[in-house]
């Protein structure tokens, strides 16, 4: 259980070029943070919900996610898991960007 809450900055958004996504830790979560091509920026954790991968290791196209371990994909902007061999979706998390900074709220 993180004991970090409320709006934690995760990274700045120069860092995260569009069309790409970037792995942050906050607390003891493991975060993928989306800048899509369009500009806009969304976060979901980054561990896969079939094994152990990290999302950010694999390959982003458009709002789709594909996992390094064994191809499930995810739609980066709900976190929601595209057919098999996904079962379960991603958490998703609110996110803003302010000044430049990428913010990520914790619950
Ligand atoms: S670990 Fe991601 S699809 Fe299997």
């Amino acid at each position: 259980m993180s004991e970090t809450t409320g709006w934690v900055r995760a990274a700045a958004i120069d860092d995260i070029a569009p069309g790409s996504a970037l792995g942050v830790t906050v607390g003891d979560l493991n975060l993928a943070i989306y800048h899509l091509e369009d500009g806009r920026v969304f976060c979901t954790d980054n561990v896969c919900t079939h094994a152990f991968a990290l999302l950010t290791d694999g390959w982003m196209e458009g709002t789709t996610i594909e996992c390094p371990l064994h191809a499930g994909q995810f739609d980066v902007c709900t976190g929601k898991g595209l057919g098999a061999p996904i079962e379960e979706d991603l958490k998703p998390f609110a996110v803003k960007v302010e000044d430049g900074q990428v913010f990520v709220e914790i619950t």
